[in-house]
């Protein structure tokens, strides 16, 4: 490793290890946990697919079903988190976020790029996490109309390294992603 004081180097292997989880099915970073907040204010968290990630932008993008659960749940409270252990690098990438909700016309262009085997994780009857008498009893709509995308603009990125000595860092949206470093 160069400078191990360098923030710059710091994030930029925290965007190097994201952006490896889009193009790389077997990158870590490819499985970020995503957590919201529900309604009730408790929290939820599942694992989701990471399909963009911009630095320029600052954000990431998760796509999903728009009648699941976390799209009610970010109806009522747009932030999210988004985390990544990538056992590689010994790096955990936590990601705070403030959550767009994109559907129908805006996403349709995107649509046409989802294969034909991954639409189907988009609509279900009934509408996913509804109770059903037995493990098969929904229908899998594969349809556009339920084709959700979240933009997830970063307000902080906080990169925790255990390597030997520990390094942890939080980078700020509003300095301009600067950076400092923190007690691991
Ligand atoms: C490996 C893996 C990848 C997943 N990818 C996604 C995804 O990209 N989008 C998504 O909505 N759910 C994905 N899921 C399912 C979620 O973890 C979750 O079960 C589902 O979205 C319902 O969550 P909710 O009821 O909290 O909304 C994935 C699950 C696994 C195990």
């Amino acid at each position: 490793m160069s400078d191990p004081h360098d923030l710059v180097a710091f994030l930029d292997l925290g965007w190097q290890r994201l952006t490896r989880g889009v193009a790389d099915r077997r990158a870590a970073a490819r499985h970020p946990v995503f957590a919201t907040v529900s309604s009730d204010g408790a929290p939820e968290a599942r694992t989701v697919v990471l399909r963009g990630a911009n630095r320029h932008d600052g954000t990431v993008e998760v796509h999903t079903d728009g009648g699941s659960d976390k799209v009610t749940s970010l109806r009522s409270n747009s932030r999210a988190q988004l985390m990544v252990w990538d056992d590689k690098a010994k790096l955990q990438i936590r990601l705070s976020t403030r959550v767009t909700i994109l559907h129908g016309g805006d996403v349709a262009d995107r649509w046409q790029n989802v294969p034909d085997g991954s639409r189907m994780a988009y609509g279900a009857s009934p509408p996913p996490g509804t109770p059903i008498p037995n493990a098969h009893a929904y229908t899998k709509l594969a349809s556009l109309d339920w084709f959700t995308v979240l933009t997830c603009r970063i307000e902080s990125i906080e990169l925790m390294q255990l390597i030997d000595p520990h390094r942890r860092a939080v980078f700020m949206a509003n300095d301009d992603w600067t950076g400092e470093w923190r007690v691991p």
